[in-house]
């Protein structure tokens, strides 16, 4: 196996809105060519998590750096050049609604790039197909379904090629049968275009089958209480809560139990 290479560090990170503290003493380092999942219940912060990792919220305090550089401490100019390397579906996925699918994944070539109009065009359609949509260009998002709409959202996010995807619940909403095709959608991204992804999902199958790493965030005590590979940590966490997290189904590798240590 190739040795690690910290992508992203996040050092002794806390995130605030206003005077109210929401997660404290974060740090957690995620790999080059890793599936990094934010993992933790409803409310700890997960999505606060990703837009802060992607540039939209500043932390309270603390530092992430990105191959080392200090995104915060970094001028404007390069925070913009760090995010264009950078492809995100956020939790509400937005395609603009009075756009087609081809005009949604359009745009960001459109508003990044100096390719001409046939080149976006044939970018447009390389990406669609990447993601199981080709021909579906000149439809509007209401026209199709919400599995649909999500690879839409994927086309979109990697259409500057970006080293790091950023996904918020990709599969939220979706049967299980879309969501197992999203996640192997997702894996194949990785794969294909030697991408490091960050997803936000409490959805134990995806967890499972797309993860190696990991954080957990806790929202009574408004920090973390573990990071790393969730297979592990699904026996071997000295957290109860955790393991009693990654144990909710029977699909799961419910283990040994426990008794010391808890927390
Ligand atoms: N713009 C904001 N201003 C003030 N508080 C906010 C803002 N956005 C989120 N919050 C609060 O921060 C907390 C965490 O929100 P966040 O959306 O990050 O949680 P989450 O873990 O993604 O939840 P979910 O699993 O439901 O998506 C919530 O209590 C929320 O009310
Ligand atoms: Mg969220």
């Amino acid at each position: 196996m190739p040795a690690k290479e910290a992508l992203i560090e996040v050092k002794n990170m806390t995130m605030a809105y206003g005077d109210f503290i929401l997660q404290k003493n974060l740090t957690f380092t995620v790999d080059k060519g890793s599936i990094f999942t934010i993992m933790g219940e409803s409310g700890c912060g997960k999505s606060t998590l990703l837009r802060t990792l992607t540039g939209l919220k500043q932390p309270a305090t603390g530092n992430i750096l990105f191959r080392g550089i200090d995104f915060w401490g970094s001028s404007h100019k390069k925070r913009v050049d760090l995010l264009q390397q950078c492809g995100v579906l956020y939790q509400s996925g937005a395609l603009w609604s009075s756009m087609s699918i081809g005009e949604n994944v359009a745009l960001p070539l459109q508003q990044f790039t100096t390719l001409s109009r046939d080149e976006i065009n044939d970018l447009v359609e390389i990406k669609l197909a990447l993601v199981g949509l080709k021909g579906f260009s000149d439809y509007l998002p209401s026209a199709i379904s919400g599995g649909m709409r999500k690879r839409a959202g994927l086309a979109r996010a990697i259409a500057l090629d970006p080293e790091i995807l950023f996904f918020d619940e990709p599969s939220a909403g979706l049967d299980p049968i879309s969501s197992r095709m999203l996640d192997d959608l997702i894996l194949e991204l990785r794969d294909s275009l030697g991408a490091t992804i960050v997803i936000v999902t409490h959805e134990l199958p995806s967890i499972f089958a797309l993860a190696d790493d990991s954080v957990f965030l806790d929202s009574e005590s408004r920090t973390m209480l573990t990071t790393g590979n969730p297979k592990v940590l699904a026996t071997e966490s000295d957290s109860i809560k955790v393991r009693q997290f990654l144990s909710r189904s029977t699909s799961s590798p419910i283990g040994k139990t426990k008794t010391n240590n808890e927390k």
